[in-house]
């Protein structure tokens, strides 16, 4: 929230990707400071049942988005157990090709919410595994990249906020500092301890170094990570990526 809040102001458009439950946003505080916010999610049954249970009614300025699966490739990525001969290639081509539509959009403000590791299960989840499965993950990730930044107006902000590691694999976190966890991500990712496709000093990189989101971006950094207590005996490492686009160019003189 206080990314979000730094991001918004009078005026604003927000479009929230993965709005889920609406645990980890206070809408009525988004609503409050903004024009509009517009949900999305692939179970807009279970976005409309936490809009009842937060007693927020739809509105114009409260939009519920029709379901959007947000992968692209829900329909089309093979089903555990069956063939897998070939597939890779075609995947690559359609995530490469494929854009999600959100109607509203660009949107002044566009946050990704937790979302990103759930586009990567269903390659975990699918027939894929070794290189091909991380191929396909990683293209998945740049798609939602390409996504979170073309939804966002030129000058707008894009938030990424992704789960990292569990402390499943990375117990120590629990006891670490929680107004230092930066060092630690680093040192979980420097030692590949981390979700497949969830690096931020990659999708940092990425955003940096790639020719058609460098255009579109004018800088990225990383906010400092918190603990996300997923359930009552397992913590996701989280952080955000701050993402500003450009603005528009200016058109020539009249
Ligand atoms: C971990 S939850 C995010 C937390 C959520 N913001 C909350 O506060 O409850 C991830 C969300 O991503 C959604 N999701 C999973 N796969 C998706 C897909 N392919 N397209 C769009 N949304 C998806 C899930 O339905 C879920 O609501």
């Amino acid at each position: 929230m206080a990314l979000l809040n730094d991001a918004v102001g009078p005026g604003t458009s927000i479009c929230l990707l993965g709005a889920g439950q609406l645990n980890d946003v206070r809408l009525d505080e988004l609503l409050q400071r903004s024009s509009s916010v517009t949900l999305v999610d692939v179970d807009a049954a279970t976005v409309e049942s936490a809009l009842t249970r937060h007693g927020i009614p739809r509105s114009l300025r409260c939009r519920l988005h029709p379901p959007v699966d947000l992968s692209g490739v829900l329909d089309v990525l093979p089903a555990a157990g069956s063939p897998v001969g070939g597939v890779t290639e075609g995947l690559l081509s359609h995530l490469a090709g494929h854009r999600c539509h959100i109607d509203g959009a660009p949107c002044d403000v566009t946050a990704s919410l937790g979302v990103l590791t759930q586009l990567l299960q269903s390659v975990v989840d699918s027939a894929l595994s070794g290189p091909s499965a991380a191929r396909v993950s990683v293209a998945l990730r740049d798609k939602h990249l390409r996504d979170l930044v073309r939804l966002t107006r030129p000058g707008g902000t894009a938030l990424l906020v992704t789960d990292v590691v569990s402390t499943t694999t990375a117990p120590e976190l629990v006891d670490a500092d929680p107004r230092n966890l930066e060092p630690h991500m680093a040192a979980l990712v420097a030692a590949g301890n981390f979700f497949t496709g969830t690096n931020p000093y990659r999708i940092v990189a990425v955003l940096e170094e790639d020719a058609h989101l460098s255009a579109l971006v004018a800088g990225a950094h990383i906010a400092d990570p918190w603990l996300w207590a997923v359930t009552p005996d397992r913590q996701h490492l989280t952080c955000a990526i701050v993402i500003r686009r450009r603005p528009a160019a200016a058109g020539p003189p009249a």
